[in-house]
């Protein structure tokens, strides 16, 4: 078996609040061959917010995404597969709620993406992000040496 790779993973305010899209979320994640390291729920507060997106902050879209991603709780994850940065964005599908629909219809972003900003999920996109966005929200997790931590858990 290949080692395994972490990645971090966010589903949304808009996702958080409806429980079957959720569900449905979290199986495709465990069918997926996910195994899920770490789980918790958080509003984002107005500086994580800015932080989290700092590569952003010239965008067009900048404020409205800043705006949606406080607005409510999202939930993290940490995920733990082979190749996992590239496999977790591979099922959360593109960007661009109007590519999802000509490239990855099946989906996360395809089957519950409302538009470009309210994209359901966010997945870190290198091992650098990961570092990075991990040691914001679980900041006691130690990255280096995750294997010891608790059995995968979301029930
Ligand atoms: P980006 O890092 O380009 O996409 P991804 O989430 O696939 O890594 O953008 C970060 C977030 O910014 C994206 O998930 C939603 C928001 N966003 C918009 O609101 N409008 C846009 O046109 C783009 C490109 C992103
Ligand atoms: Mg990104």
């Amino acid at each position: 078996m290949r080692p395994l790779q972490l990645t971090f993973a966010i589903i949304k305010p808009h996702v958080v609040k409806q429980p079957l899209v959720l569900e449905t979320i979290r199986d495709m994640i465990l069918t997926s061959n996910f195994k899920v390291v770490k789980t918790r729920r958080h509003a984002f507060t107005l500086k994580e917010a800015e932080l989290f997106y700092e590569e952003h902050r010239n965008k067009f879209f900048y404020n409205r995404l800043v705006t949606f991603m406080t607005s409510g709780p999202s939930d993290f994850y940490i995920l733990a597969r082979d190749d996992a940065i590239k496999e977790w964005r591979k099922l959360m599908g593109p960007t661009k709620v109007f590519k999802t629909q000509f490239e990855a219809p099946d989906s996360i972003r395809g089957q519950f993406g409302l538009s470009d900003t309210r994209n359901a999920t966010h997945g870190s996109d290198s091992p650098e992000s990961v570092r990075k966005e991990v040691g914001l929200f679980f900041p006691h997790f130690d990255i280096e040496n995750w294997y010891q931590e608790e059995e995968p858990k979301f029930r």
